[in-house]
């Protein structure tokens, strides 16, 4: 497998936002909100990057996919939801694809109230978008390739590396 992001690439652009993020929600109720499972990695180094008090919690998005790449049915659960009323919240994704699943968590958190909500995708595939939204900050953008690692996954695997990698498509 090819590696189009280093683990050192990596944490540098993330601790770069956390210093933004740090200025950007100084003195508000942040909660950094994660969609699971694929943000694992990323809130886990990202949160302590953000030197001001800050709430997290989860949510999970899952499209079916199985031995594909291709995504399918958009579940969405809030199941372990924290109450984010009157909270500027942080929503953070691993990748910003077809942005199906950015926009419909966007949508749906809106019936809580929050304060502010914002999205942050690591990666971001701009030729792949088929939503009106983009992401109000990214990592990186990427070419429409299929990546895995720091917490992305293929069929549930690779998400434990530590560098990002691109797919090849005999290993698909
Ligand atoms: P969406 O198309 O923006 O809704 O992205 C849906 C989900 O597909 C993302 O949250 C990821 O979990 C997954 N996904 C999209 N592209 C990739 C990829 O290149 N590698 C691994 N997962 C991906
Ligand atoms: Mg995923």
């Amino acid at each position: 497998m090819e590696t189009l992001l280093t683990e050192k690439a990596i944490a540098d652009r993330v601790s770069e936002l956390g210093g933004s993020f740090t200025e950007i929600y100084r003195g508000r109720p942040l909660t950094v909100l994660g969609v699971l499972n694929g943000s694992v990695i990323l809130v886990a180094d990202l949160i302590r990057a953000i030197n001001i008090p800050h709430q997290i919690g989860f949510v999970r998005a899952s499209s079916y996919r199985g031995e594909t790449t291709v995504a399918g049915q958009l579940t969405i659960d809030t199941d372990l939801l924290p109450d984010i009323t009157g909270r500027d919240v942080l929503l953070v994704d691993d990748i910003f694809d077809t942005g199906r699943t950015m926009a419909r968590l966007l949508d749906e958190l809106q019936q809580y109230q929050p304060a502010s909500i914002r999205s942050l995708a690591l990666l971001w595939k701009p030729a792949r978008r088929e939503v009106a939204l983009v992401p109000d900050f990214y990592g990186f953008q990427i070419p429409d390739a299929f990546v895995v690692g720091y917490g992305l996954d293929y069929n549930d695997n690779y998400r434990h590396l530590r560098q990002i990698q691109v797919l090849n498509p005999e290993e698909i």
